[in-house]
């Protein structure tokens, strides 16, 4: 059964518009395995991955029963059972960093088959999320993309980003002064159960990080199906501190090079750290290995400080940095009175926003302890700061990880005042760049 919180009733206009393309749009109910098989097996195929087997989908089928899970069927297609597009979304608390979270709805497996293309299906399921998102009264919706030329035009803006490291760690040191504490060696296994913990307490830490489920631990842990051929390879530390305590833990896996047993490569497959301790102390570790020329770190912060923990910071290349979580504001005052602020001031955000839910002008007042309050503006401007713009630049800014000044040489944004675009930049400055760890 989908989670009543996530059970929001289907967008009349997205059926009417499908209907008149003579589609079908509607909701799994979540009691017909067979339906939900035919369904995820659809989104597969639409997002290009492998079909799932029996045992994968009796997994996915145990795990995503909380989620709402949308279809559009054809009845004149050769398989009328099987959906010919879907999505799927439920919400979920995404972290404003310094422990604060706000609620946003999270949309995934957008896909609408190849034979289905550009009729406007993808419209009015996107559509169709947003509305019921913001008639339920969430203030965000949120997704990772496949192309980021797709969800600009429903006032998607990248919000945080993400960098792939390659390090070259021949006779390379690791400056950074080593922490109290130790890292020791542990069986993925053993450590499956202290993750979600330590998980919750480094996402904190940090704007731009959604809670994982079971199901992603599992796959993370190569325990699920899906993953389960890579357990023989994937190697697991955790990073106690000086009392014992748990801090983080890292996953990596180890791949010999064919031509030098002295040049392996190793992986970052995921490294937690809920202090800065821990984080030093596992890179440490993972820099430090015997045999191993080269380490890669995909899917980490941009900020991740390596050049600047070891002897040789040209080692450190940054093989990709790509924008990553993509927000959409549907209610302005709640999305942007949940965080904290880095400076006291005020600033006049002018919104314009196609589909309505963000348009107006809202004024942002920040105070010295980092609190905002946000209300429609009408009347004198007091010195406020004046921005105009679109409700994409606004997500793009929403967690401080999009420069404003570059918005505004781009032309996203205009200052209404002279000094506006700084007054911004100041106001919305993260403690640290935003960061998503996982795709959803
Ligand atoms: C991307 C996808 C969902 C679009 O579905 P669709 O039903 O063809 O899209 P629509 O016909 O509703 O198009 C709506 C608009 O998006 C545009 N659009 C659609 N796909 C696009 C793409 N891949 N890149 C850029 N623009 C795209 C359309 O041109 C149209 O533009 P308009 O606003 O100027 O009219 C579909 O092509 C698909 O399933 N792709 C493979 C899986 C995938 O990438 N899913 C997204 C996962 S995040």
């Amino acid at each position: 059964m989908t989670d009543p919180q996530n059970a929001l009733p289907l967008d009349e206009h997205s059926r009417a518009a499908l209907a008149a393309s003579a589609l079908t749009y509607d909701a799994l109910t979540g009691a017909d395995a067979s339906a939900f098989d035919r369904w995820l097996q659809a989104a597969y195929r639409g997002l290009h991955f492998d079909a799932l087997t029996p045992e994968q989908l009796a997994q996915y089928r145990e795990g995503f029963g909380p989620t709402r899970a949308i279809g559009v069927w054809d009845p004149t297609s050769a398989e009328p059972e099987s959906p010919v597009a879907t999505v799927a979304s439920w919400r979920s608390p995404l972290s404003l960093g310094d422990g604060r979270s706000v609620d946003a709805w999270a949309i995934s497996l957008v896909s609408v088959a190849a034979t289905h293309r550009r009729r406007g299906i993808a419209r009015a399921l996107l559509e169709g999320e947003l509305r019921a998102a913001h008639a339920a009264g969430i203030p965000l919706a949120m997704l990772t993309v496949s192309e980021a030329t797709i969800y600009g035009r429903w006032g998607f803006g990248p919000a945080a980003y993400t960098a792939d490291y390659r390090i070259d760690t021949r006779g390379l040191r690791v400056s950074a002064p080593l922490p109290a504490g130790r890292v020791h060696r542990v069986e993925t296994a053993a450590l499956r159960p202290a993750a979600p913990a330590l998980m919750a307490r480094s996402h904190e830490r940090v704007a731009g990080e959604v809670p994982f489920d079971t199901q992603q631990f599992d796959r993370m842990f190569a325990i699920a199906a899906r993953t389960a051929s890579r357990a023989a390879s994937l190697r697991a530390v955790r990073f106690d501190d000086a009392s014992g305590v748990a801090q983080g833990f890292a996953l990596y896996s180890v791949a010999e090079d064919p031509h030098d047993f002295a040049a392996h490569t190793l992986t970052v497959e995921y490294l937690c750290a809920a202090t800065d301790d821990a984080l030093v102390a596992l890179w440490h570790h993972l820099l430090d290995q015997d045999l191993v020329a080269t380490v890669v770190a995909p899917l980490r912060p941009v900020d991740e400080p390596l050049e600047w923990m070891v002897s040789n910071p040209r080692a450190v290349r940054t093989t990709d940095r790509r924008e990553h979580l993509w927000l959409r504001v549907l209610d302005v005052p709640a999305a942007l009175s949940a965080r904290r602020y880095a400076a006291a001031d005020s600033v006049l955000l002018r919104v314009t926003d196609p589909l309505g839910f963000a348009e107006g002008e809202w004024m942002l007042t920040t105070s010295p302890d980092g609190a905002a309050t946000v209300t429609a503006h009408a009347g004198e401007l007091h010195g406020a700061a004046v921005i105009d713009l679109g409700v994409e630049a606004l997500g793009a800014l929403l967690l401080g990880g999009t420069p404003v000044e570059a918005l505004r040489l781009a032309g996203r944004l205009a200052e209404g005042a002279p000094g506006s675009a700084d007054r911004l930049a100041a106001v919305l400055r993260p403690a640290r760049a935003p960061h998503l760890s996982t795709w959803f």
